[in-house]
C-alpha cells in the first residue's frame, strides 16, 4: 500500500484516522475533497464524528464548518451530520441525514453557486481555513497528489488551509493518473484576474497533479474503500419521453441553422433524469458530441464508448457500481477524451460563455412565466442546493429544465402559479421540459409564455387549474407585465401543505 506514497517525508506520516481526527478542534473549519459521491475522504469523516459523538457525551460543545466540492456520501455527510457535528455547511449537499440536521436548523447551511466558492473561501467569508482533507490516488515522489475520481475544491483547499491531512485509497485507480487537468490561474482576484484559456472542452492548460506544501502537511492517512456508487434507477417512460422533446428540439435547431450539427458543448445535471437524458442519445443518430459539464455520470461514458460524444470536460465522476469498476479497469483508455477541472474551471462563467453549453438540469417547480425553483420544497424546506445550475443556466447558449410534470404520484404539480422560491429568473429559462412536452420560451414576452408552458408542459390534470388562476390573475391586475393574483399565487401551495396534494 504504500507503494502508492512515493515520497518519503509524506510516507513517513501514515498514522490512524482517529489519530488524524484527534487534531481536529471544537470550531475548526475544513474543506474536504468530495464531489457527487466522488473522491470524498473515507476514513476521516467517521473517526472525526465519533470524536464529536464522544465529546458530546462527556457534555463537552464539538463541532466543525464543513466545507466540500459539492454532495459526499452517508459516510462523509452523514456521518457527520448523525453526530450533529456540522455547525455549517456550503457550498452544496444531497444527503438525506445532513439535508435533515439541516432542515430542522442543527446545521447552518451556505447555498452557494459553485464556481463562486473558490474566491468566497479565499477571501474569507467563512472566516479562516483550518484543514484541508484531501484524498488522493497516490503521492508522487516529488510530494505531489494525484487526484481520485472528484477534483471540486481541492486545489483550493489546499492551497489555503493552514494544515493538510491526505487520504491515500488505495481503491482508487492509479490508471486515474492523467485524466485530472488542474489549472493554478484563478488565483488572482479581480483587477488583475487573467482569462481562463479554454476554448475547447479537450484543451490541456494546468498540471495532471495537485500541489501541496509538505510541511502544512499533519498526516497521511491510507483507505481503501469505493465512492458512494449509488445505482441509477433505469430510464422510465417518463425520462424516456423528456429525453424525445430535447432531442426533436435540437434536431429542429439544427436544421433552422441555430446549431451545428454537432450540436454545442453539452452539459447535463444531476440525478436520475439527467442520466436519462443522456442514454436518450444513444439512440439520435448524431456524432462528434462534446460536452463541458460538472459530473460525468454512465450515460456520458456510453456516448464516449459508443464514439457519439468526443470529449467530457467535468470536475467529477458519478458512477453506479458496474461503471466504477470499469473506469478503474479502463481509465487509460480516457485519456485525452475525458478531463477533470477544478470547479471553478469547470463551472467558470466565462468558459461557459464562450464555449456555448447547452445546459439542461433538473427543478424542483417552475411557474407559468418561465421562474425556476431548484432548491426548496414548498418555498422553505431544503432539497439539496443551487450546486452549478446557476452557473450553467445564467451562461448558457440555450439554458434547458427538466423534471416530471408532477410527483409524489400527481400531489405535486411540477408547474405552478408562482414559484416558492426562486433559483433561476425567467430571464435565464430558455427551455422546459417535462413528460407532456416542451416550451420554448425564447422571443416570448411573459404573458406569451403561459399558454405554452401550461398546455405543452403542465399536467392535464392541472391544467384547467392553471389556465383559471391566470384568468384572475388578469382580472385582478387588469393586465400588467406580469400578471399574478398576489392573495392566490401560491395557493397550490398552501393546499399541499394543508391537504398533501394541490388539487383541490
Ligand atoms: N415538490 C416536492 N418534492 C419534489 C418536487 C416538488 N415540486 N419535485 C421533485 N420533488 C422530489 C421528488 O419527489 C424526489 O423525492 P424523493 O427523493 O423523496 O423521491 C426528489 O424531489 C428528487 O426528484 P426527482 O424527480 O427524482 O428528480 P432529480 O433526481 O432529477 O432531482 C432536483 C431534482 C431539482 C432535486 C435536482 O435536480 C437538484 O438538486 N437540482 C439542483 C442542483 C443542480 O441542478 N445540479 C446540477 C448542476 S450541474
Amino acid at each position: 500500500m504504500t507503494g502508492r506514497i512515493a515520497n518519503p517525508h509524506l510516507s513517513s506520516l501514515v498514522t490512524s484516522a482517529d489519530q488524524a481526527a484527534s487534531l481536529i478542534r471544537d470550531g475548526d473549519a475544513i474543506g474536504m475533497s468530495g464531489f457527487t459521491g466522488s473522491g470524498y475522504p473515507k476514513a476521516l469523516p467517521a473517526a472525526l464524528a465519533a470524536r464529536i459523538g464522544a465529546a458530546h457525551e462527556r457534555g463537552e460543545q464539538f463541532s466543525v464548518k464543513m466545507f466540500t466540492g459539492a454532495s459526499t456520501a452517508p459516510d462523509c455527510d452523514g456521518v457527520l451530520a448523525a453526530a450533529d457535528g456540522v455547525s455549517l455547511r456550503a457550498p452544496y449537499q444531497s444527503d438525506p441525514a445532513m439535508r435533515a440536521k439541516i432542515n430542522d436548523g442543527t446545521s447552518g447551511y451556505a447555498d452557494v453557486h459553485l464556481s463562486h466558492f473558490h474566491h468566497q473561501v479565499v477571501q474569507r467569508f467563512f472566516g479562516p481555513l483550518d484543514w484541508a482533507i484531501v484524498e488522493a490516488t497516490a503521492i508522487t515522489a516529488d510530494g505531489e497528489l494525484v487526484p481520485s475520481t472528484s477534483l471540486g475544491l481541492n486545489r483550493t483547499y489546499l492551497e489555503h488551509a493552514s494544515r493538510v491531512i491526505i487520504e491515500v485509497n488505495q481503491w482508487q485507480s492509479p490508471e486515474l493518473f492523467g485524466l485530472h487537468d488542474v489549472y493554478y490561474g484563478t488565483e488572482a482576484a479581480p483587477p488583475n484576474r487573467e482569462p481562463i484559456p479554454l476554448v475547447h472542452p479537450g484543451d490541456i492548460i494546468g498540471q495532471p497533479t495537485l500541489r501541496v506544501d509538505p510541511s502544512k502537511v499533519a498526516a497521511v492517512v491510507l483507505t481503501d474503500h469505493h465512492d458512494r456508487n449509488a445505482p441509477f434507477k433505469p430510464p422510465d417512460a417518463d425520462s424516456a419521453a423528456i429525453a424525445g422533446h430535447l432531442l426533436d428540439f435540437l434536431g429542429a435547431e439544427v436544421k433552422a441553422g441555430r446549431l451545428p450539427a454537432n450540436l454545442l458543448p453539452l452539459q447535463s445535471g444531476v440525478g436520475n433524469i439527467a442520466n436519462a437524458v443522456l442514454v436518450g442519445l444513444l439512440g439520435s443518430g448524431l456524432a462528434g458530441l462534446n460536452s463541458f459539464t460538472e459530473v460525468i455520470q454512465d450515460g456520458l461514458i456510453d456516448l464516449l464508448d459508443a464514439g457519439i460524444v468526443d470529449v467530457a470536460s467535468a470536475t467529477a465522476f458519478s458512477f453506479s457500481p458496474e461503471y466504477a469498476a470499469r473506469l478503474n479497469q479502463r481509465a487509460h483508455e480516457y485519456r485525452g477524451r475525458v478531463v477533470l477541472r477544478p470547479q471553478d474551471v469547470s463551472n467558470s462563467a466565462e468558459v461557459i460563455r464562450r464555449l456555448g453549453c447547452i445546459s439542461c438540469n433538473g427543478m424542483i417547480e417552475a411557474d407559468i412565466y418561465g421562474n425556476v425553483n431548484s432548491t426548496h420544497v414548498a418555498g422553505t424546506r431544503m432539497q439539496n442546493g443551487i450546486g452549478g445550475s446557476g452557473d450553467f443556466t445564467r451562461n448558457a447558449h440555450i439554458s434547458c429544465f427538466v423534471s416530471p410534470s408532477t410527483a409524489k404520484d400527481g400531489a405535486i404539480s411540477a408547474i405552478v402559479p408562482m414559484v416558492s422560491h426562486h433559483d433561476h429568473t425567467e430571464h435565464d429559462v430558455h427551455v422546459i421540459i417535462t413528460e407532456q412536452g416542451l416550451a420554448d420560451l425564447r422571443g416570448l414576452a411573459p404573458r406569451q409564455r403561459v399558454a405554452k408552458i401550461i398546455d405543452n408542459c403542465a399536467h392535464p390534470s392541472y391544467r384547467p387549474l392553471l389556465h383559471e388562476y391566470f384568468e384572475r390573475a388578469l382580472r385582478v391586475t387588469k393586465g400588467l407585465q406580469t400578471p399574478h393574483d398576489l392573495a392566490t399565487a401560491l395557493s397550490f401551495h398552501t393546499r399541499f401543505l394543508e391537504t398533501g396534494s394541490m388539487h383541490p
